[in-house]
């Protein structure tokens, strides 16, 4: 059988453009569970609830620092690409602009998120 190597690039391309987005969602998903978090942070006197606490914040945490990670390696391959495997004619330049004004609104959000997560990361290292 022969492999046509464009064929599995594209293929890669297409799991990787997806993946962008699919890591979005995580990142969404953990910040909204960090902050659900956040609002039921236990005192400090009570030790095993405290170390629990910090596990589950420590868990979502990674999966929050390796989604932002993620999101932003895969960004570099779809943009370098984005003008032969996404680009649609009939939107024409004017997506250029839209892709600029989405990804200023995910750079406000992703930057609201870490203020708040940075917050959180304050209140945690107190309890520890
Ligand atoms: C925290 C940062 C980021 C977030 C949350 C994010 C999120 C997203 C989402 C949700 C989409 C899909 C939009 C749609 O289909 O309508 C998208 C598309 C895209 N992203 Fe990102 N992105 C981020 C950073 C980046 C970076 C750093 C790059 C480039 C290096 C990049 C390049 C692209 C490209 C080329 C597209 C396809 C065009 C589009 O549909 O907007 N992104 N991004």
């Amino acid at each position: 059988m022969i492999v046509n190597m464009n064929s599995v690039f594209n293929i890669f391309l297409t799991i990787n453009n997806y993946s962008h987005d699919i890591a979005t969602a995580f990142l969404v998903a953990s910040g909204f569970m960090l902050w659900s978090l956040s609002r039921h942070c236990p005192s400090p006197n009570n030790k095993e609830i405290t170390s629990y606490f910090i596990s589950i914040y420590n868990g979502i945490k990674a999966i929050a620092k390796y989604s932002l990670i993620w999101i932003l390696i895969a960004g570099v391959p779809r943009v370098v690409f984005y003008k032969e495997f996404e680009w649609a004619d009939t939107a024409g330049n004017m997506q250029i602009i839209v892709i600029g004004i989405k990804h200023i609104v995910m750079f406000l959000l992703v930057g609201i998120g870490i203020t708040h997560w940075l917050r959180l990361e304050r209140k945690v290292r107190k309890l520890k």
